[in-house]
């Protein structure tokens, strides 16, 4: 067995190597404390491997993303269903099991009528992330089940991928004081959302296939990241036994953040600023280089990538080809291009490997499609939630999984007493 060498105070001590299935490479650290006596220190869990996971696999230095080890590029425009069903059960459906799968996802779209009531008593300005994460929180109170029986977990996940769009869209209906749209079950995971979402009772409404292909292909993208800040939160509040909905409520509120999901939100905030301001774009990216001004780039950078984000790619393409599809003519898609234009070419992001992220031109397509700009961010949740039960279900899957309790080092005021 391969072993690394650490010296400390003086004393030699052998750590355990091992290698991921693509070849990196993982100091095991799990006995340093009782060996040693010291902890490793890594704020932000910049070089911590929290888990082995055989789900998604990153190369940020080359710009790669496989999901199941299929690259992102062959998964894009495959159905989400199938995509999702990838992630959480390892392989490709066959055509029997994408048929009871679909059946499932269909079956169980409703809410328990009781719990539209619950809309009733947030804030009309409320944050639909806030009203997301809540209301997945509260299903653990129709289905509070065994989530140890197969049977059981299986059926949660069912009931999770079925529902969230209907809560997302009756939580964008009583926004704008519209009635809710019930789930129409002969449609497809995503022409059944924007239904939901964008028609009334009193006109028929078509769903347009540009749209619903855009969508498709957005939420797949989405789908899944490996150890994210949202998902790294799914697991860590899965260890200690949390049912299914409770830790995915968890990963909503971690996703809301603005340097994670929430930044998709942000970066159309910030291009309507550049646009009213008018586009001026070498002034916001000296901003962002002065640290003291407190304005980021929204939508560059990123914690893996160091190298073009290879979804971000392939929505720059989306972004074009989907506004000219649909005849829109957007200002802030020239923003957009023009500002990273101007800030790739500049030293302090050529230096720092900093390119546009998924949210970069994600946010462009969903306005295109006349998503809200609120609602971002519960876009990405949707397209996520596949990525989190499967590593929900992995952590659960694993019999030697531990609670997850990291270390500190403690600096704070040595004993001390008051009298
Ligand atoms: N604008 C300006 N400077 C930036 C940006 C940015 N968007 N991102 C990173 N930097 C700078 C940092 O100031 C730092 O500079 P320094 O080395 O001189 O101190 C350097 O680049 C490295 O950045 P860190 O913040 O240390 O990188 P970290 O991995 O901790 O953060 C993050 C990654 C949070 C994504 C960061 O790049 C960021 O805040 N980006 C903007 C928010 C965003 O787009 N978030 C979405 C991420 S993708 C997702 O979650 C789906």
């Amino acid at each position: 067995m391969e072993t690394a060498k650490l010296t400390l105070r003086g004393q030699d001590y052998e750590l355990p190597v091992f290698e991921g299935s693509e070849g990196e490479v993982a100091l095991d650290v799990r006995n340093l404390r009782a060996k040693t006596g010291a902890v490793a220190y890594d704020p932000g869990f910049g070089n911590t491997g929290s888990c082995s996971s055989a789900i998604t696999f990153i190369d940020g230095e080359q710009g790669i993303l496989r999901y199941r080890g299929y690259p992102i590029e062959e998964i894009a425009d495959r159905r989400f269903s199938e995509v999702a069903y990838l992630l959480i059960y390892g392989e490709l459906p066959t055509a029997e099991q994408q048929a009871a799968w679909s059946k499932g996802l269909t079956y169980h779209t409703l809410i328990h009528e009781d719990m539209k009531k619950f809309f009733e008593g947030y804030a009309t300005k409320g944050h639909p992330m806030a009203i997301l994460s809540s209301m997945v929180a509260s299903l653990s109170t129709y289905y509070p089940g065994n989530d140890d029986s197969p049977e059981i977990v299986n059926l949660n996940i069912l009931r999770l991928m079925a529902k969230l769009k209907t809560i997302a869209a009756f939580a964008y209906k009583k926004s704008i004081g519209q009635a809710f749209i019930y789930p129409r079950n002969d449609l497809s995971y995503s022409a059944n959302f924007l239904r939901m979402m964008f028609a009334v009772p009193a006109e028929p409404y078509e769903v347009n296939p540009k749209v619903e292909r855009a969508l498709n292909m957005l939420l797949n993208l989405h789908a899944d990241h490996e150890q994210n800040c949202s998902t790294s939160t799914v697991r860590m509040v899965a260890s200690s036994g949390a049912n299914l909905f409770a830790s995915i409520a968890a990963g909503i509120c971690a996703l809301w953040g603005p340097l994670h999901g929430g930044a998709n939100q942000q970066v159309i905030e910030m291009l309507e600023h550049i646009e009213a301001d008018g586009r001026n774009y070498k002034k916001y990216v000296d901003m962002a280089k002065d640290k003291s001004s407190g304005f980021k780039l929204m939508g560059f950078g990123h914690r893996v990538y160091k190298n073009f984000d290879p979804r971000a790619k392939i929505l720059r393409e989306a972004a074009q080809d989907v506004l000219a599809e649909m005849g829109i003519d957007d200002p802030l898609l020239e923003i957009a291009q023009r500002l990273e234009e101007v800030a790739l070419h500049d030293p302090f992001f050529v230096e720092r490997k900093l390119y546009p992220n998924v949210d970069f031109y994600s946010g462009i397509i969903y306005r295109a499609m006349g998503i809200p700009t609120d609602m971002f961010t519960v876009m990405f949740a949707l397209g996520r939630l596949p990525g989190w039960l499967a590593h929900w279900k992995e952590l659960r899957d694993d019999e030697s999984g531990r609670i997850h309790r990291p270390r500190q080092v403690y600096t704070g005021a040595t004993e001390r007493h008051s009298g």
